[in-house]
């Protein structure tokens, strides 16, 4: 598919600054792929897709979560835009515009991470938080600055990052996003590998 056609589908699902934040989402994402090694034509595309879900309804989100069994998390009950990426997913691959496991999963998991994070789900994770269109944010300079260094450093400050934010002001945690900062943790000090 081309760009332009992609953007005309996207625009009509979400609103023109949505679309903003996906090409600089998707321009963010393929830079750091060409420092990091994964693939920039892919992470390219995974930034102009990733938030399709969130032009859906809170009852077509939970209509996806019962059908990807996720409908019994509490969490996902409670505030169900946090569906857009599992949602997102399964419709592009349903409707037939992409079929590419690594590019679905990152849509999928580039919310709440679904464990294990390839390289390409910890850029597009990240890509979306630093992308140019962003407003400023306690953090966002350390992530932006080590978006030129390091993925798998970035990828956890990340993580803490949004547990901190949203503890500290009293908002729902998905425990996903725990559990992938538990599991940064164990596995830096076993020293296992990302990919
Ligand atoms: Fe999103
Ligand atoms: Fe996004």
């Amino acid at each position: 598919m081309r760009e332009e056609e992609w953007l005309g589908i996207l625009s009509r699902y979400v609103k023109p600054a949505r679309v903003t934040h996906s090409l600089g989402v998707a321009q963010t994402a393929r830079s750091m792929a060409e420092r990091f090694g994964a693939d920039p034509e892919k992470a390219y595309w995974a930034g102009l897709v990733h938030d399709v879900g969130k032009g859906f309804s809170p009852p077509l989100l939970l209509e996806y979560a019962s059908r990807l069994h996720l409908d019994k998390d509490p969490v996902y009950r409670r505030v169900p835009s946090l569906l857009h990426g599992p949602a997102g997913s399964l419709w592009l691959r349903e409707e037939g515009f992409f079929s590419d496991p690594e590019l679905l999963h990152a849509v999928y998991a580039h919310t709440i991470p679904d464990l294990p994070m390839s390289r390409l789900d910890r850029i597009l994770f990240t890509a979306d938080m630093i992308e140019p269109n962003r407003k400023a944010y306690p953090g966002l300079t350390e992530l932006r600055d080590l978006s030129g260094k390091d993925l798998d450093k970035l990828y956890f400050r990340a993580l803490q990052q949004t547990l901190s934010y949203a503890i500290s002001r009293g908002q729902v945690v998905h425990p996903g996003t725990l559990i992938a900062f538990n599991d940064e943790l164990i596995r830096t000090k076993t020293g296992m590998e990302v990919d």
